[in-house]
């Protein structure tokens, strides 16, 4: 699909637009809940195909688990999609719950089978494009031991594994990776976890959370190092869900073997998602604003934030109290933003980590501000569902920016304006709606190739932009 994007020519208006609930948080609350003892209720889940892949490989495991609405995970959304066929549950599977007329698509009742309770897979596992959904079930599964294969689609079988595989192998269990690393990720029998004490390379959420769930598992204590600290999301959930977690400088510890209580959660918006219509509204016309309630801003996650105030930005936020005292003890805050001017600035290491998933908008960001926007400590960026540092820095000069592709980042001189142009979204989900953002701020119309990816965390942006007062067509 294509999505031909016009030049903003009137300001872009949205008084109170509920962004998809966030997809670190969404993961984890579906994993989670279903090695908990009892009936989970979670409310406003990602709807993109992401957090689809984690419910699938769920109900693969035999986890009885459905969508408030009642409809199943695997609803295709075209009838020829194979991809989408439902997944078969293991024989023996306890049934799935009753639906809940109170609760909607984005919704779910999951109920947990415990830590002992998850069967074997009767096919290999699909994870599509979602890393988050095959490390985190690496991890589990190998903590388990139930035997699995674990595969992904074509961006997510070139993406490395063994950051994964290592540690879980370094603490007993039997994990396998394709070639150079890659998907498949076959978790073999047998492989006991112990509990021990890991240090990583990268700074990773996703390689965190993996040797924490197989830690839960095991007796004893395992912990995490990382050179930096990590989205701490699977800590605040661990332990609203009874576990001890304990955390010191850059390592986080957990003590096994764990139980999890069933929890009622409500998802907070995504920033990440968040981040695309506020740099709209940011690049707008003027007169343009955007308030956006319920995001989340956990902290080790809300960099974009910080290095919206470091390009010049005035953004409001309203913080909840209450909201961190809720389960999963994440914080959140109403956001709001009109059109300004931006200026360039040096994005380092430490604030990239918390604003990883921001960098593509970023980009964009300081290629429509004056000066220069540096942004370093990015490499991780290259094994992204696409290399973004590429991606952005083609697509950016295609639009008439200069940029200098750094190995780790991006130097871009701002203060052009931007041409439309021809982008393929290289099916990346952020770079179709960095660009598609960027297309906005330019003097002619944008095509957007592969325009589809977007539903991987934020299906609607189209129609939402239109309804905002964007014009965008798509075409097949
Ligand atoms: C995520 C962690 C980050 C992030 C990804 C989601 C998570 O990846 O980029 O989109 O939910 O744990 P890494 O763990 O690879 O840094």
């Amino acid at each position: 699909m294509k999505a031909r994007v016009h030049p903003l020519r009137r300001p872009l208006r949205g008084p109170a637009v509920r962004v998809p609930g966030d997809k670190s948080i969404s993961h984890r609350a579906l994993l989670f809940s279903a090695l908990s003892e009892g009936e989970s209720r979670i409310a406003g889940l990602a709807p993109g195909g992401d957090v689809r892949s984690t419910a699938r490989c769920l109900a693969q495991l035999g986890v009885p688990l459905v969508r408030g609405d009642g409809t199943p995970w695997s609803a295709p959304p075209r009838a020829s999609d194979e991809a989408f066929a439902p997944p078969a549950r293991p024989a023996g599977s306890p049934p799935l719950p009753e639906r809940d007329p109170d609760m909607g698509p984005d919704d779910a009742i999951v109920q947990g089978v415990g830590m002992r309770g998850l069967r074997a897979p009767v096919s290999d596992m699909d994870c599509g494009n979602s890393g988050t959904t095959l490390r985190l079930l690496c991890g589990m599964l190998a903590g388990a031991q139930v035997p699995a294969t674990l595969v992904g689609d074509a961006s997510l079988s070139r993406r490395p594994m063994e950051r994964v595989a290592a540690p879980l192998r370094q603490l007993g269990a039997r994990v396998r990776t394709g070639p150079s690393g890659r998907p498949p990720v076959v978790v073999e029998p047998g492989g006991a976890v112990r509990a021990g004490a890991i240090t990583s390379e990268v700074a990773s959420a996703q390689v965190k959370s993996a040797v924490l769930l197989a830690g839960l598992f095991a007796e004893g204590e395992t912990s995490f190092t990382e050179p930096a600290r990590s989205r701490d999301h699977t800590e605040r959930l661990l332990r609203q869900m009874g576990v001890k977690v304990t955390a010191r400088g850059t390592t986080v510890a957990v003590r096994g073997p764990a139980r999890l209580s069933p929890i009622a959660l409500e998802v907070p918006g995504d920033l990440s998602s968040a981040a695309f219509l506020l740099a709209a509204a940011l690049l707008a016309p003027e007169g343009s604003s955007i308030a956006l309630p319920h995001v989340g801003v956990n902290p080790t996650r809300a960099g974009f934030l910080d290095a919206l105030t470091q390009l010049g930005a005035r953004i409001q936020l309203d913080l909840k109290r209450e909201a961190q005292a809720a389960p999963g003890g994440e914080p959140v805050g109403d956001l709001s933003a009109s059109a300004q001017r931006l200026r360039g600035a040096e994005l380092d290491a430490d604030l990239v980590l918390r604003a990883i998933d921001e960098v593509p908008i970023l980009a964009v960001l300081g290629a429509v501000g004056s000066g220069t926007t540096v942004i370093r400590g990015a490499a991780e960026l290259r094994v992204k569902e696409s290399d973004r540092l590429a991606q952005m820095a083609r697509g950016l000069r295609a639009m008439g920016a200069q940029v200098e592709e750094l190995p780790d980042g991006l130097r871009i001189e701002g203060g052009r304006r931007l041409h439309g142009a021809e982008i393929d979204s290289a099916h990346d989900h952020r770079i179709a709606l960095a660009f598609t953002v960027a297309a906005l701020a330019a003097d002619s119309p944008s095509v957007i190739s592969g325009a589809e990816w977007a539903d991987v965390s934020f299906p609607g942006f189209f129609d939402l932009l239109r309804s905002l007062g964007a014009e965008v067509e798509l075409v097949d």
